[in-house]
C-alpha cells in the first residue's frame, strides 16, 4: 500500500492545468490506441476549473470522442432539466462545451420509481464494468468528508446505491436551492468500493474552508465515518491542494513530484 500523494499547488489553476495535462495524455494516448478513456467526474464548485481547462482544451484541439463518463451521483427527485441537477451542472459546465458523444455520458437517475432504484443502481454498476471500468476518478471532499455522497455510516465495500443526505450536506447545499427545505433529502451515490475500483484517483480541494476535513482523511483513523479516509489505502491517489486546503496539514505522507510547490513542512525527511 501507499499513501496518497499530496500536491501542494499555488492556485487552483495551476493545479487544474496540471491535471488537465494528465488526462489529455490519458485521452490521447487511448485514442492512438483506438481504445476509450473512461472517466468518473464529480460535481461541486471544486471541479469547475478544471471543467473550464478541458473545454479550453477542447478548442484548441482536444477531442473528447473516445471518452466514456460515469458521474459520482445525482440527487433523488430532481428531474435531468432541473436547475439544480447534476446532469444540468455537468451539461452547462462540461459536456455542452466538447464534442463528447451524448451516448457516452452516464449519471445516475434522479427519477425513478421506488420500486427501480435497485434494479437502475446495480445497472449503473454493470455499465462501468463493462466500459473496462474507470480509468480516473476525480473527487471533491463535502463537509462531512464524503466522496461521492457516501456519507457517514458508508462501508468501504459499498455499491452504487440510494443515500440519505446528511444535514451538514444538505445546509452546505441550500444557497444553491434558495433554501434548506428545497433541498433534497436522497441521491443516488457511486459506493465507496465502485470509487475506489478505479485505477486512479485525484481528489481536489482549494480554500482553508477544506483544511480541517483534507487533514481528517489524509492522517486520521480509516473510518465510515469520514468515506475520504479510505483514499489512504488506494495504490494511485492524489490529492491536489491550493496552500489554503493543505494549511492544516499534520503530516505529509508522501510528496508528488517536483513540477509542483511543496509546504515547507513536505520537504522535511520523514
Ligand atoms: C457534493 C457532491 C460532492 C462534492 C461536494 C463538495 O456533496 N456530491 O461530490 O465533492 O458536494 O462540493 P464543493 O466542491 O462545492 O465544495
Amino acid at each position: 500500500m501507499s499513501a496518497p500523494s499530496i500536491c501542494v499547488f499555488d492556485s487552483a489553476e495551476v493545479a487544474v492545468r496540471e491535471l488537465a495535462g494528465e488526462l489529455s495524455e490519458l485521452i490521447r494516448s487511448r485514442a492512438a490506441e483506438g481504445r476509450m478513456a473512461v472517466l468518473g467526474l464529480a460535481t461541486g464548485a471544486t471541479p469547475l476549473p478544471l471543467y473550464q481547462e478541458l473545454s479550453r482544451l477542447h478548442h484548441q484541439g482536444l477531442s473528447f470522442a473516445n471518452v466514456i463518463s460515469f458521474n459520482l451521483d445525482e440527487y433523488l427527485g430532481l428531474a435531468r432539466d432541473h436547475a439544480e441537477s447534476y446532469w444540468t451542472f455537468m451539461h452547462r459546465n462540461l459536456f455542452d462545451h466538447i464534442d463528447m458523444p451524448e451516448s457516452n455520458i452516464h449519471l445516475p437517475s434522479g427519477v425513478l420509481p421506488e420500486a427501480a432504484i435497485p434494479a437502475h443502481c446495480t445497472e449503473y454498476e454493470a455499465r462501468i464494468r463493462d466500459a473496462g471500468g474507470l480509468d480516473f476518478q476525480l473527487l471533491g471532499i463535502g463537509g462531512t468528508g464524503h466522496i461521492g455522497f457516501n456519507e457517514p455510516g458508508s462501508p468501504r465495500d459499498s455499491r452504487t446505491r440510494r443515500v440519505l443526505l446528511d444535514e451538514m450536506t444538505r445546509c452546505d447545499a441550500a444557497p444553491a436551492f434558495g433554501g434548506v427545505c428545497q433541498v433534497p433529502t436522497q441521491a443516488i451515490t457511486m459506493g465507496c468500493g465502485t470509487i475506489l475500483e478505479a485505477r486512479r484517483i485525484v481528489l481536489l480541494a482549494w480554500g482553508e474552508r477544506k483544511a480541517a476535513i483534507v487533514n481528517t482523511a489524509l492522517n486520521g483513523p480509516l473510518t465510515e465515518q469520514v468515506s475520504a479516509s479510505f483514499l489512504q489505502e488506494h495504490p494511485n491517489t492524489s490529492f491536489y491542494l491550493d496552500h489554503g486546503a493543505a494549511s492544516a496539514l499534520e503530516s505529509v505522507p508522501s510528496p508528488c513530484g517536483s513540477t509542483v510547490t511543496l509546504p515547507r513542512r513536505a520537504c522535511v525527511p520523514g
